[in-house]
Parts: C-alpha cells; sequence; structure tokens
C-alpha cells in the first residue's frame, strides 16, 4: 500500500488498498485518522462492498434527505444530470453538523464522472484553528453555535432544481437544529478545531445577529485559504473518505452538460465536546 499526502494541510492518496479486503482496513483507518480525507483509487466495489467497508469504521447513518441508490436504503445519491445546473453540495459544508450527533465521516464513490472537472474541495477545520491568534482562539473556546436542517432541506426549497427533480426530498423531516461547541477536540486525535460551516450554522450563541454574521464572514474567509485545503481529481471507481469532525468540503460545479453521479454513505460520530 502507497499513501501520498496531498497537501501540508490535509488529505492522501492511497494506491494498492482494496476496501473489500479486512487486511488492510488498520492501514486505511490509520491514514484516515492521519490526514482526515483519504482517496483510494481504483477500487473495484459494488454497493455491498462500500456498506461492509463503512461498517467497519461503525453504524450507518442513514440520510433523511437524499434519494437513495434503488435497493440500497442506507446509501444516497449525489448525483447531477447532465440538462441539470445544480450540484448537491456547491456551498463550503460539513456533513450531517444539524445533528445533535454529528457524523464522523462520509464515504463517496465515483460512479460515473464527467470528462473533465467535478473535483471536490476539502479544508481542515484543524490547520484554520492553529493560523488563528492566540486572543481570537480565547475568544471563540467556550462558544457555541447553533445548526439547522430547515433552511437546506425544508419546505422554503421546494422550488429548487434539486428538490423538483427528486434528487433531495422529504422536506417536512428538515427539523433538526443543534447546539455545538464552536471549537471542538477531536474525538480521535485530541486536536482543537473549528465547527461551524457556511451552509448550516446560522448563528453563534450569546452574540447579537450582527455580531455573530460577522464573526462567522470573518471564520469562513479565513478557513478558505488555500494553505488548509486539498483538491480531489477524481477517476470513476475512486472512493474518497473524509473526517466531517476535522473538515469542510465542496462540491465544483464546473462540468456542465456532463452527468456525474457518485454514491455516499455516512457514518455514525459521537457527541462533540469543546
Ligand atoms: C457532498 O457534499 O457530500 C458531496 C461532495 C461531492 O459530490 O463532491
Amino acid at each position: 500500500m502507497d499513501i501520498r499526502p496531498l497537501t501540508g494541510g490535509l488529505g492522501a492518496e492511497i494506491h494498492g488498498a482494496d476496501i473489500r479486503n479486512a487486511e488492510d482496513f488498520d492501514a486505511i483507518h490509520e491514514a484516515f485518522a492521519t490526514y482526515s480525507v483519504i482517496v483510494l483509487r481504483d477500487q473495484i466495489a459494488g454497493p455491498d462492498d462500500h456498506l461492509a467497508f463503512a461498517r467497519r469504521f461503525g453504524p450507518i447513518n442513514v440520510n433523511r434527505f437524499f434519494k437513495p441508490v434503488e435497493s440500497h436504503p442506507e446509501i444516497a445519491m449525489v448525483l447531477k444530470e447532465k440538462d441539470q445546473k445544480e450540484a448537491v453540495g456547491e456551498g463550503w459544508h460539513t456533513d450531517h453538523s444539524y445533528d445533535q450527533v454529528p457524523a464522523m465521516g462520509s464515504i463517496l464513490h465515483a460512479i460515473e464522472m464527467p470528462p473533465f472537472g467535478g473535483d471536490t474541495l476539502f479544508v481542515s477545520m484543524g490547520a484554520a484553528y492553529d493560523a488563528l491568534s492566540p486572543t481570537m482562539r480565547g475568544f471563540l473556546d467556550g462558544l457555541h453555535a447553533i445548526h439547522s436542517s430547515r433552511h437546506v432541506f425544508g419546505a422554503s426549497v421546494q422550488d429548487s432544481e434539486a428538490s423538483k427533480s427528486g434528487r433531495l426530498g422529504n422536506a417536512e423531516a428538515a427539523t433538526q437544529d443543534a447546539r455545538h461547541p464552536v471549537v471542538i477536540t477531536h474525538p480521535m486525535s485530541g486536536r482543537r478545531g473549528l465547527f461551524v460551516n457556511p451552509v448550516f450554522t446560522t448563528h453563534i450563541e450569546g452574540l447579537t445577529p450582527d455580531e455573530s454574521d460577522a464573526i462567522l464572514a470573518m471564520l469562513y474567509d479565513h478557513c478558505k485559504q488555500p494553505e488548509f485545503q486539498c483538491r480531489v481529481r477524481w477517476q470513476a471507481g475512486d472512493i474518497t473518505m473524509w473526517d466531517n469532525r476535522a473538515t469542510w468540503h465542496k462540491a465544483i460545479n464546473d462540468y456542465h452538460g456532463f452527468r456525474r453521479l457518485m454514491h455516499r454513505i455516512t457514518v455514525d460520530g459521537v457527541a462533540l465536546t469543546p
């Protein structure tokens, strides 16, 4: 197995591993814990192999809103058809941060890729936190923020292309509001990192709306620096797993006129602590 870091911030690509092989799991798990984003190249895996691999990490966290893969309700389809304009996950976000117990990780399998583009960007929230001044870190430590699914998956977005095309649904289930520390201690590594994101975080508790908006906007600008990022260029067959407690991600929507189909499984996490 050959593990090659993608950037100084986070991420590694792994060649010569097989997600179906139990003997490869410990090394894959260690790489995941070290790099937060791992790209397993050239996998020969069907939905059952994908599920079996995910279950080695923990119980599956079934997504409420994405259309599932036929006969596999635990696997969400992340799909953009060639005549569609909007991609799922275009904004910087952390999957399931609106849950009381946010998902540990997501495992995305590239089934059909466009001839160019359709990359995914990731940010290291630990690197972003480390680069803040001690004074700003001191201000943020101890604060809590509210995250919600309502404005992203609820009734107000039922006119969106993703809802109308059936890629997203179940708007009535978008009732999650969760309170998490703005700075968490990562449950595996113990590293401190920011846990707010532009899509699901609505506000920081205890600040006025203007103060909360200004602090979040400053943090979001800070987090988007290229030094904290890596970019995954996909080939069909690749599987990328990321740690939702340590990263943001964003799907690049630059392949209009072509189809892109991914299968995503999300794995349960633990409650987050400061
Ligand atoms: C997601 O946001 O989970 C999907 C990312 C992607 O399609 O690249």
